[in-house]
């Protein structure tokens, strides 16, 4: 009960969900195995999959983002093998002790490494999942975790930044011409063009097999905070994407498949024809779940607004001007209700 009088900002324990036989009081949400997580019975209808070889990759694309908010990509360049290296990565540091992965923790004011959720403060329940947040170079915390070998694991972490770095410029040329925006209209787009200047965190996340899934969360609901969020997730099921009007839908996951999330602030720039899209993630008791999420933002000082295109005498701008780093210090502050925040009064 402690916690109910501090909704926000817990500091929340870290036990080893593996050990557990049960699902501790802490970790139990209320009862969603039976309403709201379903998909209407009406429609088995999820996000779109497309073809980035598609010519009409960005049409499709623009359907996907004004109704979803999220679509999942094939076709995308990056190969099977770095995908299945990177999970490797995650599936190996996981499976560490769980002293030897504390030994890599997120320190309480930082941003990077071994920890619960990031949002996890934000709620009064624990999630069922552990994360690993590499920004930058995992160098300092991958010695700690393979005094050993760590430059192996640091080196698919190098290789899958570079592959996920020219698909972030794919994508946002995309996903920008879907909005009737060229590389041209943002200055920030860089001397190629190719976005090489946006920044980006790499999320590992693992979600152990849960003695009670369904009564347990393993990654409560939130929009992402960034341009564009892309995920692998392997091929156990768990996420799931609001849509309004049906619910809960299940992303199913799709061999070689990435999912691509618009983040809040492609959606301040779409000045809200792009939705951030709400999205969540339910355990099982069978397997465990992996995902690698690569969070990409703008470069540091840029600052993001509803662009001049979408804006006109009919379309006033529906948002302020932030940086990424004020937006993220916005959402510390207020989480889902960040984007009503930075709100203009219209
Ligand atoms: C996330 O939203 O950061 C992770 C989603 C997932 O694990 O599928
Ligand atoms: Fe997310």
């Amino acid at each position: 009960e402690a916690y109910r009088s501090h909704p926000v900002h817990v500091q929340h324990k870290h036990p080893d969900l593996n050990s557990l036989q049960e699902l501790p009081e802490s970790y139990t949400w209320t009862h969603h195995g039976h309403d709201d997580h379903t998909n209407s019975p009406a429609s088995n209808e999820s996000v779109p999959v497309i073809d980035l070889n598609d010519p009409n990759a960005s049409k499709l694309i623009h359907h996907a983002c004004t109704t979803w908010g999220a679509y999942q990509v094939l076709n995308h360049g990056i190969p099977m093998s770095l995908l299945q290296d990177i999970q490797w990565v995650g599936e190996t540091l996981f499976s560490l002790p769980s002293h030897q992965k504390h030994k890599a923790a997120r320190s309480p004011d930082g941003v990077d490494g071994y920890g619960l959720a990031r949002i996890s403060s934000f709620f009064p329940k624990l999630m069922w999942s552990e994360g690993f947040t590499i920004v930058g170079s995992p160098l300092e915390h991958f010695r700690q975790l393979w005094p050993q070998d760590y430059d192996k694991y640091c080196d698919f972490v190098m290789q899958y930044d570079e592959a996920m770095k020219k698909l972030v410029g794919k994508l946002m040329l995309l996903m920008l011409d879907s909005l009737g925006i060229t590389k041209e209209d943002l200055k920030w787009a860089g001397s190629k063009g190719q976005f090489e200047k946006t920044c980006a965190a790499l999320q590992l996340n693992s979600y152990p097999t849960c003695p009670d899934p369904d009564r347990a969360m393993g990654l409560a609901a939130h929009t992402d905070s960034t341009l564009l969020t892309i995920l692998y997730q392997n091929n156990i099921s768990g996420l799931q994407v609001h849509r309004k009007g049906v619910g809960w839908v299940t992303v199913p996951p799709l061999s070689g498949g990435l999912v691509i999330n618009v983040g809040d602030l492609l959606h301040i720039l779409s000045n809200g024809l792009y939705p951030s899209v709400l999205h969540r993630v339910l355990v099982n008791r069978i397997q465990r779940r992996l995902s690698v999420a690569y969070l990409c933002g703008p470069p540091p000082n840029v600052e993001i607004c509803p662009h001049a295109k979408l804006v006109g005498p009919n379309k006033p701008p529906l948002y302020k001007a932030v940086t990424w780093n004020e937006y993220l210090g916005t959402k510390a502050k207020h989480f889902n209700k960040a984007l009503s925040t930075v709100r203009l009064c219209a």
